[in-house]
């Protein structure tokens, strides 16, 4: 069986890319995430062809996993860098990354990260207040620099997603409506430090159709038209990811692009893909604990938790989770559970498994390379995991982050 086409059944065994997820379980321990490099590349390869006829330049929205050897694999084939703190910049800056491509947003940055930001050189400012406008202006000044802004339009257009991940609504805290966006268009000359250069939208995550992004850009085409020296447009991100065989509706990067191209024709481009880079090419390593029946339940716990892995908890998202080696046995259907003391600490619910699946088995939780580790946390003082990517010539792995130990959950403390 194959999940996608770095994550695959081969000979009875798990394997990401040419590795059996066996094999760095056993070296690495469980829980353990593992990234594939050549799926990541190839997805970024895929995005850049469909919208090549724009020219678009690619951010990637480092919020979905910040590791930094994913940072560098996508440095170095050419994408910039969507950051929304300091702290993000100060990684895609350690991976490599020109400041001169990186994009920083965010709803409340600091003014500690608005100086480090602008010293640095950061080469775009998502700004979403008239407040934080002002911020920018001044501090430029101090520092005798230009900086080069976007402004984020928040269109009143609610996507197709999940409610919690939507931000294009008019009630978000996301972006300003059309009337302060055109205000500020309309001063734009008062400000002697920032070039008010586009307009920024991002509607949401994971979106299920292309029209809702359409209707976006429609609208912040007609709020920049007047404006002729605004002609940049980032469209955000928010292309969406498998998470099980029956989505196949989803658009694929090519739907976006054919929607979106003939639209943007003339326009600098700009877009701040996360998840669709990177969710598929990761899988969480988990090893059972227990196995058990009752109040009508078949139970599994594992030793991954919403520790590791908070979607299921936060969004009640759901991740296929398969045995690491295939199993021809009759399937039951059964809870996958952490070991966290919660009650919606359920990895998955009403999960498939062949009723061999034992005590020391290892099972792998599928399309957790977005907003996976990014998220995890020491809840119950747990360690966060162990992070390893397989190289993108995709035969050898190794870890990119090691697991944290006991020692530094107290370091520091006290
Ligand atoms: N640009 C902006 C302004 C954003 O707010 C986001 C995501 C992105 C780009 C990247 O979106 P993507 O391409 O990954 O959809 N933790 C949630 C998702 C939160 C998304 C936040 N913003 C989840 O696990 O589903």
């Amino acid at each position: 069986m194959t999940f996608n086409t770095s994550v695959r059944y081969h000979d009875g065994q798990l394997f990401v890319d040419d590795v059996a997820a066996a094999d760095m379980a056993q070296a690495v321990g469980t829980p353990v995430y593992v990234y594939s490099l050549k799926h990541v590349l190839a997805q970024y390869h895929a995005l850049r062809e469909a919208f090549a006829p724009l020219g678009a330049h690619i951010h990637y929205s480092a919020k979905a996993n910040a590791n930094l050897a994913l940072l560098r694999a996508l440095i170095g084939a050419g994408a910039g860098i969507d950051a929304v703190s300091g702290g993000e910049i100060y990684k895609a800056l350690q991976a490599g990354a020109d400041p001169r491509h990186v994009v920083f947003a965010g709803v409340g940055k600091t003014q500690a990260e608005l100086r480090y930001a602008l010293a640095q050189g950061v080469g775009w400012f998502n700004v979403e207040n008239a407040a934080e406008l002002d911020h920018i202006e001044r501090i430029a000044a101090e520092l005798g620099v230009r900086a080069r802004a976007a402004l984020r339009f928040n269109p009143d257009i609610t996507a197709n997603t999940h409610p919690n991940i939507a931000t294009g609504h008019g009630g978000a805290k996301f972006g300003m409506p059309a009337d302060a966006v055109r205000a500020l268009l309309q001063a734009r000359h008062r400000y002697a430090h920032v070039m008010l250069a586009g307009v920024h939208v991002h509607i949401g995550s994971q979106l299920g159709d292309t029209h809702a992004t359409q209707a976006a850009v429609e609208r912040a085409l007609e709020l920049i038209a007047p404006f002729e020296d605004v002609r940049t447009l980032n469209i955000g991100g928010g292309f969406p990811a498998r998470y099980h065989a029956a989505q196949t509706e989803l658009p694929s990067f090519q739907a976006f692009a054919d929607a979106l191209t003939p639209l943007l024709r003339g326009y600098e481009v700009l877009i701040e893909p996360g998840r669709s880079l990177v969710a598929e090419a990761g899988v969480l390593l988990t090893q059972v604990l227990y196995r058990k029946a009752q109040g009508g339940q078949h139970i599994v716990i594992v030793d991954a938790s919403m520790t590791e892995l908070l979607r299921p908890a936060l969004y009640g998202a759901r991740h296929e989770i398969v045995p690491v080696r295939a199993s021809t046995a009759p399937v039951q259907l059964v809870q996958v559970v952490g070991p966290v003391c919660e009650t919606t600490d359920t990895l998955g619910h009403d999960v498939p498994l062949s009723d061999d699946v034992r005590e020391g088995d290892w099972l792998a939780v599928l399309t957790c390379g977005a907003y996976g580790m990014v998220m995890a946390s020491n809840y119950n003082a747990r360690p966060r995991p162990a992070e390893v990517v397989v190289s993108a010539a995709g035969d050898t792995w190794r870890v990119a982050r090691p697991r944290e130990t006991w020692e530094m959950l107290v370091a520091g403390e006290g």
